[in-house]
């Protein structure tokens, strides 16, 4: 314990793309996305608002509640799948926006479950380097990596930004524990291929173009039992029950994922915080936006424990429990 929280902040983009605008695009209706997947709504990105732009945003929030200016940050890191380049990093861009000159900067690519790979990086950076600060941003733009014409997808993932600044504190709050996993074997129900390789040899015939692929039936399988098993883990490992948990903050992925994981872990109603309706997926971002709204809206209070869960492209997955 040690790395607290010192401030929390999310930037979503203006534009909002209802159900009933994809409507417009592609087969589909309000009625089958709504039943489905709990989303009403998402953020789109509009012009200027790359992901490192909203990460810059919601960090300048979050550094203002911890009373802190970019040049206090020792570590940027930055979780991100959607890019508007692939070098330099997100998180270089997000410094460079943020005027930061201090420090280093790195992306950590776990697709959805990049924000609690990137928390427990920070723990340990924050736990040995003590005075260390660490700003951490999920950032999302994938509706630039979306096939605007494939129903599967397209009408899943949202845009946004969430950020937390860690840094330490010498108390029994702050983040206990991760249980961190991926299996690599299981690639193939989601993925994003990188742009066609122009060695010749190393030119892929099965490359689609550089966008979400899904199997959405296998997607839903591994993805509540692995969330289900990751949680049941780290509260064993800490020796705590989910009557101990103030609130479960999940990656909001749908919400049939959300109601199967809470009826299985048996999680009462008002212990999950849930936004999915109003922004869709928007994976390594989904869980610094719901933190922060449930920060902001006085849902975790000093000293509440809070449990955080995902699941994403890799496989990856995990769960963190954090005192707040
Ligand atoms: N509108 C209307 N019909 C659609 C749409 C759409 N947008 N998309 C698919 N359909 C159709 C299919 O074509 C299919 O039609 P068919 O029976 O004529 O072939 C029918 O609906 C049923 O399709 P299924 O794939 O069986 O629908 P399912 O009930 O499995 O729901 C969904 C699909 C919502 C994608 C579900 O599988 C799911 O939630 N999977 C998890 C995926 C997910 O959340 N991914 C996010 C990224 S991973 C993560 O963040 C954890």
């Amino acid at each position: 314990m040690g790395t607290v929280v010192l401030g929390t902040g999310s930037c979503l983009p203006a534009k909002k793309l209802t159900n009933h605008d994809l409507e417009q695009m592609v087969d589909t209706s309000d009625e089958w996305i709504s039943t489905r997947t709990g989303i009403r709504e998402r953020r789109i990105a509009g012009k200027g608002e790359e992901a490192y732009v909203l990460a810059a945003r919601a960090s300048e929030k979050a550094l203002d509640e911890a009373g802190l200016s970019a040049d206090d940050i020792d570590i940027i890191i930055v979780a991100t799948i959607s890019s508007h380049m692939l070098m330099p990093s997100c998180a270089c861009f997000v410094q460079a926006e943020l005027g930061a000159s201090r420090g280093f900067a790195f992306d950590v690519n776990a697709a959805c479950s990049g924000f609690l790979y990137g928390f427990d990086i920070a723990d340990r950076y924050v736990r040995t380097g003590k005075n260390c600060k660490v700003l951490l941003v999920g950032t999302e733009t994938l509706s630039s990596r979306v096939d605007w014409q494939d129903r599967n997808t397209c009408i899943l993932f949202g845009d946004g930004a969430g950020a937390v600044v860690l840094g330490f504190e010498p108390s029994v709050r702050g983040i206990l524990g991760s249980r961190l996993q991926s299996d690599g074997r299981l690639w193939e129900p989601l993925c994003m291929y990188a742009p066609q390789s122009t060695n010749p040899d190393l030119h892929d015939a099965n490359n689609p173009g550089s966008h979400v692929l899904m199997e959405g039936s296998e997607v839903f399988k591994y993805a509540v039992k692995a969330m289900a098993n990751a949680v049941t883990d780290l509260l064993e490992q800490e020796k705590l029950t989910l009557a101990d948990v103030k609130l479960v903050i999940p990656h909001q992925a749908n919400i049939r994922i959300l109601n199967n994981l809470v009826d299985r872990l048996n999680i009462a109603d008002d212990a999950v915080f849930i936004n999915v309706d109003k922004y869709g997926n928007t994976s390594a971002a989904s869980i610094p936006i719901a933190l922060d709204e449930a920060s902001r809206a006085g849902r975790i209070e000093r000293g509440d424990l809070v449990l955080f869960c995902s699941f994403g492209g890799g496989f990856t997955w995990g769960a963190s429990l954090m005192r707040w």
